[in-house]
């Protein structure tokens, strides 16, 4: 069990507590205590968190949506806690801050300019979907076991950590231009033992690349304009030549032609809409149709 007084006065000290043989659901409830209180103390607490998940894996408590949903409500609705809380017990906080730093180096030695760098921030924590839009995503899909996604643009590998706890047999593979994020990745699924989460590089723009075929393909905002309509029109090709079924998941940050450009397709169909005005995130989920 974890005794809050005593964490406090720990954190106080500025010491980085250890935890023995406890569960998810207690960490979950004294970090919220201690975030109320103070957010330093909040963030030294996380690390002790993600200590206490170094050599194990979230996975083995949270097996399902319904675990994942049940631990998130701790935080009743606060989205940044849930974002913080879930990223320390997979360790994403320090390995991917590890990778922005990878990443900034490259670039500054490649004297690649600011303008000309891929899209999508460095940091980890603003490229990546929140898990409070990912839990009404999928609790609106709810994929069958077995089935597959593909994450057009994988970024830190978040969406796929997230499938794998809630939906552990659902095959996920992430496609992601950026090395550092793929390398972060990886090394993220292998500490948590996931089994159904690859990465690859990859250059979704290149002009010969095909997305392999899956169930439903996940954007988040991962490509130009132009680039995306050459993704766009070769998921068309994919449904129309081979007659495939599946669902297209889009959410949009920053930019609107992601969604425009879904929305005017003839074979693909609305089926809802997801909004996040916190945190300025909105998306749509769609369906091929014949037509
Ligand atoms: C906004 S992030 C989304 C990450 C993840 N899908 C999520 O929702 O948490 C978009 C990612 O697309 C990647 N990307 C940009 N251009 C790409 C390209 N041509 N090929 C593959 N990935 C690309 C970026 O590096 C970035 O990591």
């Amino acid at each position: 069990m974890v005794n809050l007084a005593n964490i406090i006065s720990l954190l106080d000290e500025g010491v980085i507590p250890s935890f023995k043989e406890t569960t998810a659901l207690n960490l979950a409830s004294t970090y919220k205590e201690i975030s109320t209180l103070s957010h330093k103390n909040s963030d030294l607490f996380l690390l002790g968190v993600e200590k206490f998940y170094e050599e194990k894996s979230l996975g083995e408590e949270i097996r399902s949506f319904d675990d994942f949903f049940e631990l998130a409500l701790i935080f009743d609705r606060d989205k940044n806690s849930i974002n913080r809380f879930f990223d320390a017990c997979l360790g994403l906080r320090t390995i991917g801050n590890l990778a922005k730093f990878d990443q900034i180096v490259q670039e500054k030695q490649s004297g690649i300019e600011k303008d000309q760098r891929v899209r999508g921030s460095f940091e980890y924590a603003h490229t990546q979907t929140h898990y409070s839009l990912l839990m009404d995503i999928f609790n609106y899909l709810r994929p069958a076991s077995k089935s597959s996604i593909v994450d057009v643009g994988a970024g830190f590998g978040r969406v796929g950590f997230f499938l794998n706890l809630c939906f552990p047999e659902l095959n996920y593979l992430g496609l992601e231009i950026v090395q550092e994020r793929v390398e972060c990745a990886e090394k993220i699924s292998k500490k948590n033992n996931f089994k159904n989460c690859q990465f690859q590089v990859q250059n979704l723009a290149e002009e010969s690349y095909v997305l392999p075929k899956a169930d439903f393909y996940y954007f988040y905002d991962p490509l130009n304009e132009k680039d995306l309509k050459k993704v766009i029109l070769d998921l068309e090709n994919q449904h129309k030549l081979n007659a495939a079924k599946f669902s297209v998941i889009a959410l949009s940050g920053y930019d609107d032609f992601l969604l425009e450009h879904l929305k005017k397709q003839n074979w693909l169909q609305v089926v809802r809409s997801v909004e996040d005005h916190y945190f300025k995130q909105a998306g749509l989920i769609l369906q091929t149709i014949n037509t």
